[in-house]
């Protein structure tokens, strides 16, 4: 069985979204998990966290940025055509039943994986702040989306070319700080971008739950490829998250082993194969 691409849109120079026809997947998928995905039989396999999904459509949304061989040649896949694999959903839901006032924080991509967890919390009646965070005002992408699900949205620049200069803490600092009580903080992007919100929020002891992203393999708790440790414990991101008390990470090890593979993907791109 192969899976038609129905939709793709380019949303900045890296990044693109990719609406897939995947009915199965769609029927049972939640915020917080992920599929996996061969483009063809040659294909590594790729997990992406699902961005969006419509039950009655059937299709399920990824947003992928292009970093590597495979993402490349995922932005080749056109709308009407079709990828090998795409198998889900996979992980464990975020579990966001009963907050009431809640931060989603979402740094780069990541703020792909956050829409879904606002929009559910959204429908859920909670009250959401989305804050954001990019480089430039040129990669701020679902800026119209994150409106729609939010109570307030906040997007911050590092360079300030949207106007709005800092990181996602201080945005969240000053939020705390104007006396905004969040129940908890859902933080999702880059690891030092997550560590430091954990930081953070540890001050105020606002509980907060972080979207591990580790190499994977198989999905399935099988490989161990996706470790990290939480709480002193070994944990497959796959299958026990990839969802975490942010306040348990062993940030140190989960990047060294987040940097383990940079030096061949960098030979692997050098040789051409990306
Ligand atoms: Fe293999 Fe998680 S990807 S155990």
């Amino acid at each position: 069985m192969a899976y038609k691409v129905v939709k793709k849109n380019v949303l900045n120079p890296q990044i693109f979204l990719m609406e897939v026809e995947a009915p199965l997947v769609a029927k049972k998928a939640e915020p917080g998990q992920f599929i996996i995905l061969r483009i063809d039989e040659y294909g590594e396999r790729v997990p992406f966290t699902i961005a969006d999904f419509d039950r009655e459509k059937g299709t399920v949304t990824i947003i992928v940025q292009i970093v590597g061989k495979t993402t490349k040649d995922l932005a080749q896949v056109e709308e009407g055509e079709e990828i090998l694999d795409f198998a889900g959903p996979l992980g464990t839901p975020t579990p966001l039943e009963g907050l009431k006032k809640v931060a989603v924080i979402g740094g780069g991509l990541g703020t792909a994986i956050a829409y879904p967890q606002a929009k559910k919390l959204h429908n859920l009646g909670a009250d959401v702040t989305v804050i954001t965070g990019f480089r430039n005002k040129d990669l701020v992408i679902l800026e119209d989306e994150l409106k729609k699900v939010s109570n307030k949205l906040i997007v911050a620049t590092d360079d300030g070319s949207n106007g709005n200069q800092g990181f996602v803490t201080d945005m969240l600092k000053k939020e705390i700080e104007a006396g905004e009580k969040f129940d908890e903080v859902i933080a999702i992007g880059p690891l030092v971008m997550m560590k430091f919100v954990c930081k953070l929020t540890e001050q105020y002891n606002i509980p907060t739950t972080v979207s591990m992203n580790p190499v994977m393999i198989d999905g399935t708790g099988m490989c161990g490829g996706c470790r990290v440790i939480v709480g002193g414990e070994t944990k497959f991101a796959c299958v026990d998250g990839p969802d975490f008390d942010g306040h348990k990470i062993d940030w140190d090890t989960a990047m060294k082993r987040g940097r383990m593979f940079k030096d061949y993907e960098e030979k692997s791109c050098k040789e051409g194969h990306c």
